[in-house]
């Protein structure tokens, strides 16, 4: 596994010159457009690291697949999807447009921004800080490291420029979406986005949940087996934003995305990956890490499909 992971970044370090890394957060425009690295951990717990895979990025919106699994374990499936959809949305992942003309102004899944920042609002805890510590520790958890911290450049960047942001969340207090505080929910949002990581606490992370939610270094049950299952088809149909679709094609893997540059990819009871490129597609998707994982899929012959 080892000599097939260092030839396809090998392969696709080149794409990286087709993107841009993200610059609408000022501090994303200082991530290194050039850098790939991954990290496959294997249900036994065995770790393979590739290229880049120092390189240190905020998780961004990989983050959400853990809101999501803590606002099902703490509200429970019917609660969430009476405030958030489970469809496929064809629009830019910081969409807006959808919300006032969906019925009930719900919006369409928990992995584009609107829908995340419904789910953060519905994680346990009296405040944002309540709500970020237990994504936060959830993270660390699944991770099975304790040293992972915000970036707080990161975090005073997108809280400084996070305005369409403001404006979904605004939107869906005014509809009854969201409950309590709007700026406190979007902190704990902006803080849970700035949270830096390296290839290897992703690919952990993505490890449990192609474990069944099983963590194969303690063999604890962190996520639910019911929510585990529901996290994973939201990754298939919405983890890759408006190109999800030719994801599920040319990789056929539950998958999510964020705008530093990282992928996580789950080949159900097989491996976790996660690859870090922090140049971006038109979609927001890393360019050299999309073409590295469909280069793994077909090595390893892991697409689910
Ligand atoms: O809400 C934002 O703009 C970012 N902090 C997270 C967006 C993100 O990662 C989208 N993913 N591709």
């Amino acid at each position: 596994m080892e000599s097939i992971l260092k030839n396809a970044i090998q392969n696709n370090k080149e794409w990286a010159k087709f993107g841009q890394v993200a610059s609408y957060i000022p501090e994303l425009a200082k991530g290194n457009k050039d850098a790939l690295g991954a990290c496959i951990v294997e249900v036994n717990g065995n770790v393979v690291l590739g290229g880049d895979y120092e390189t240190r990025f905020t998780i961004q919106s990989v983050s959400k697949v853990i809101t999501l699994a803590c606002a099902l374990i703490d509200n429970g499936k019917e609660i969430v999807f009476s405030k958030v959809g489970k469809e496929p949305s064809a629009d830019p992942f910081n969409s807006i447009s959808k919300l006032e003309t969906r019925e009930a102004h719900i919006p369409l899944n928990p992995f584009i921004n609107a829908g995340a920042i419904v789910t953060t609002s519905l994680v346990s805890g009296d405040n944002g800080i309540e709500k970020f510590s237990r994504v936060h520790n959830m993270i660390k958890k699944l991770a099975n490291n304790d040293n992972i911290e915000v970036n707080y450049s990161v975090y005073r960047s997108e809280k400084l420029t996070g305005n369409t942001n403001r404006a979904i969340a605004y939107y869906l207090k005014g509809a009854n979406i969201i409950e309590k505080d709007v700026e406190d929910i979007l902190d704990a949002y902006f803080k849970l986005c700035s949270i830096e990581v390296t290839v290897q606490d992703i690919a952990k992370i993505a490890c449990v949940i192609a474990n069944n939610g099983v963590a194969p270094w303690s063999k604890e049950q962190i996520i639910p087996t019911h929510v585990n299952r529901i996290i994973k088809a939201i990754m298939v149909t919405c983890g890759l934003y408006d190109s999800s679709g030719e994801f599920s094609v040319n990789v056929g893997l539950p998958a999510k995305s964020g705008v530093g540059g990282c992928i996580m990819a789950v080949a159900p009871n097989r491996v976790g990956i996660a690859v870090v490129g922090p140049s971006l597609d038109k979609h927001g998707n890393s360019v050299a890490g999309t073409k590295l994982l469909e280069e793994l899929s077909q090595e390893l012959n892991l697409s689910m499909f």
